[in-house]
């Protein structure tokens, strides 16, 4: 079992992953069966506060700052990003994170366990998983579970469905998990495009389902979905990846207008480049992207909830001014009255409206 890969960064222009980087995702295709568990750990330095909650199953290791990579044997250039601020905060319920074993979903670990959540980590690389639930629930008293699932897989999607449907003290979900890819269409095998969209689309939607109805019955809940400056910018990685973070935007402004009224908060986080692994996955190594246009994972998941405090729909964690957003919607918004007619336009010269006089 590894030790201490929580919370990872990347070093941008460090060029130190590779090896250990390397390991991970070896160890990553390794989990190949489908080993769904479930992991519960009891927080070390608080107090019981929930008697429902069994005992930690399987001890991991205490991972520990700056921990040794586990390829290289020597100290990683990443590190373990801790904030000071102590837990004050009381349990405001539970958050289940997909994609929590590293990367941005790591982060949104650590900073929703600080706002009070506990957590139910979901992802495939169960020894990750329980790495970053020992050092978030160590660091801040949480209640954190691992669900160590491949959300590509039908089967696996159910159970965390059921979860979903009825654990009712579920007051978040952060729809995490995402995989890209950067391979021109014409290049990409057709089958890493329908896991793509497995992920990227039908498991977030069959989650979206299963947690909207209880939040709305309970009179509230928080719907958080990761989409991507993709979602806007079809030219910039392979089309299908921009066509499911597009789908991930559409959903979440429809779900708002659905659901705002219900009490569920919803919001689509679009960031650009952020320092995970996410770029040696997508086959465009994060070192060959200028250090300027790539931001941290601490940065942007802490930009993502600052937005979300402010009360965004839609969050770019690095776009200085929102109003350019708003012109952009508001442009959208302005094609509503003419997208539905009973006419062609007359421009066309068809249909019974005279083609416009040239
Ligand atoms: N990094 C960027 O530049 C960037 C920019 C915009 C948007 N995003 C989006 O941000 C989200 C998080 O990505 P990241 O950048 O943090 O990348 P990452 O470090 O690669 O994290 C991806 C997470 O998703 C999990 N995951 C991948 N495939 C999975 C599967 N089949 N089932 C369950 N979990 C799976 C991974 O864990 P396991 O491998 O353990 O399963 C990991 O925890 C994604 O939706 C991505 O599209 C990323």
């Amino acid at each position: 079992m590894q030790r201490g890969h929580v919370g990872q960064r990347h070093c941008p222009r460090g060029g130190s992953g590779p090896t250990w980087a390397v390991e991970l995702r070896r160890e990553r295709q390794s989990v190949a069966s489908r080993n769904t568990e479930r992991r519960v750990r009891r927080p070390r330095r608080r107090g019981n506060r929930d008697e429902g909650i069994a005992d930690t199953k399987v001890q991991c290791p205490r991972p520990t700052r700056g921990a040794t990579s586990p390829a290289s044997g020597a100290a990683p250039a990443w590190r373990i990003e801790m904030l000071p601020t102590p837990i004050t905060t009381p349990p405001v319920g539970r958050a289940l994170i997909t994609g929590a074993s590293g990367g941005m979903g790591a982060v949104y670990a650590d900073r929703l366990a600080r706002r009070g959540f506990d957590l139910i980590l979901v992802a495939r690389n169960s020894a990750r998983l329980e790495a970053v639930a020992a050092r978030v629930a160590d660091a801040t008293g949480r209640q954190v579970e691992t669900l160590t699932s491949d959300l590509r897989r039908a089967d696996h999607v159910d159970d965390i469905e059921d979860r979903l449907r009825t654990d009712e003290r579920i007051a978040m979900l952060v729809n995490n998990a995402g995989v890209g890819s950067a391979t021109p269409l014409l290049q990409a095998d057709i089958g890493t495009m329908r896991g793509m969209i497995a992920l990227n689309v039908e498991a977030l939607t069959r989650l979206t389902y299963a947690a909207a109805p209880g939040f709305v019955a309970r009179g509230g809940g928080t719907i958080i979905n990761m989409a991507s400056i993709a979602a806007i910018g079809p030219e910039i990685l392979n089309g299908v990846y921009a066509g499911t973070k597009a789908f991930v935007v559409a959903l979440t402004q429809s779900l708002h207008h659905e659901l705002a009224s219900r009490g569920v908060r919803v919001q689509a986080v679009l960031p650009g480049a952020v320092a995970t692994d996410f770029w040696d996955v997508s086959g465009a190594p994060l070192a060959s992207l200028p250090a300027g246009i790539v931001m941290s994972t601490e940065d942007a998941v802490d930009a993502a909830l600052a937005g979300f405090d402010q009360g965004e729909l839609i969050t770019l964690p690095s776009l200085p001014d929102p109003a350019d957003w708003q012109a952009y919607e508001d442009a959208r918004r302005a094609l509503f009255p003419n997208l539905s007619r009973s006419e062609p336009a007359a421009r066309f010269g068809v249909g019974r409206a005279p083609a416009a006089a040239t």
